[in-house]
């Protein structure tokens, strides 16, 4: 099977991941829990994790890293935590159902939302977005990239519009995090969400949030915590003020690992490996007959994804033709992006989509773009 769906999932994971979950489920009590040497392996595991995805993101300190199951676990908690009835937010057009879900609620329950516009190629209209911005602005809520096109936004000039007007800027790096440096001070960013098992490599089932020092979220859940137990209110210190219940802790032991591997590699050289593959993707298919690819290419950065279409054929058929004869993994469809389909124009047919990662080989791409010429020439 060639593997080209890591958009949704890495599935190449580097062996330090796999190998560091299983000594976890053999070696891991319950963090926070006991002095025991099975649950301070956990803590001492746990807290690890928590002090490298701090430094990876550039945070204050560790207490303002979350562990939560994904990132729209975390997205939920930063919108539906931070937002009241008559606050104002500003989000894009590139969101995913992440974002848009928990804000199409919120403003039931009386948040007013208003969308920055897009161009055709999916890109934000900045000057048009800053518009909307005023005062009155609680949150920007955007993605760093769609999981449709690729296309990245530009989250300096974004912040720049929200900290001029003392609006929060809460951010989706679901495809993100692991390929492109983020540093959340530099950037002036007061939420991150990010997920642990696609560019970050770890285990599915992990992912965390960015909470800047000192903003208060109002928690989702409540429950156990290892401290405070006399209590009846939830502790309110972070990071356990949003977490509740027993961590995913074999998970975090995989993600852990997972960074120490992107760390040792570089976000940058694995960017650039995985975009290197697209574009030897790009440049094999571009002539094919009828072909349409999405978004913007214009920019070096990117993240590695070719969400594209053949002629007027059914996004799903040619995906499963390319699984069911090529051994190709790609997503079709829909993508949890509607309003990007919207601006696309591909609210009917779909699109598939191929993305790339840096333990893709020249030869599997290069297997991708004959099969994709094949069934060009079959469906004609
Ligand atoms: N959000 C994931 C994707 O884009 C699952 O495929």
């Amino acid at each position: 099977m060639i593997y080209l769906d890591n958009a949704a999932t890495s599935l190449l994971k580097p062996a330090c991941v796999s190998e560091a979950v299983i000594k976890a489920m053999s070696s891991l009590g319950n963090a926070g829990r006991g002095v025991h040497e099975a649950s301070l392996t956990a803590a001492r595991t746990v807290f690890d994790a928590r002090l490298n995805l701090a430094a990876f993101f550039g945070a204050e300190s560790p207490q303002q890293i979350v562990f939560t199951a994904n990132a729209t676990e975390g997205l939920n908690i930063a919108i539906k935590g931070l937002l009241s009835p008559g606050d104002h937010v500003v989000t894009t057009m590139l969101e995913h159902n992440s974002v848009l879900r928990p804000l199409y609620e919120m403003q039931e329950r009386g948040v007013l939302l208003d969308f920055a516009p897009c161009g055709p190629l999916g890109t934000v209209d900045y000057e048009a977005m800053e518009e909307l911005i005023s005062d009155h602005t609680r949150a920007v809520v955007c993605t760093h990239a769609s999981n449709l096109t690729g296309n990245p936004v530009d989250l300096a000039r974004i912040s720049q519009m929200a900290k001029a007007h003392g609006s929060l800027l809460i951010v989706d790096a679901s495809q993100t995090a692991g390929i492109f440096p983020i540093d959340v001070q530099a950037l002036g960013i007061d939420v991150l969400c990010f997920t642990g098992h696609k560019s970050l490599l770890g285990p599915q089932g992990t992912g965390g949030m960015y909470v800047r020092e000192g903003l208060k979220v109002r928690p989702l859940l409540s429950g156990g915590s290892g401290i405070q137990s006399d209590s009846k209110k939830h502790p309110e210190e972070m990071p356990t003020a949003l977490e509740a219940g027993t961590l995913n802790g074999h998970g975090i032991a995989g993600l852990n690992a997972a960074i120490g591997y992107i760390n040792r590699c570089g976000t940058d050289a694995i960017r650039q490996k995985a975009l290197h593959l697209m574009r030897r993707f790009c440049d094999g298919v571009k002539d094919i007959p009828g072909i349409r690819i999405y978004g913007d290419f214009s920019s070096e950065e990117r993240c590695p994804i070719v969400a594209l279409n053949l002629k007027d054929f059914d996004s799903s058929q040619i995906s499963d033709e390319l699984y069911m004869t090529y051994g190709i993994s790609t997503r079709p469809g829909a993508h949890c992006a509607p309003l990007m389909h919207e601006v696309l124009g591909t609210k009917k047919q779909g699109a598939v989509r191929f993305s790339f990662s840096h333990l893709n080989t020249e030869e599997e791409i290069d297997d991708a773009v004959k099969a994709l010429y094949m069934i060009e020439a079959d469906f004609r």
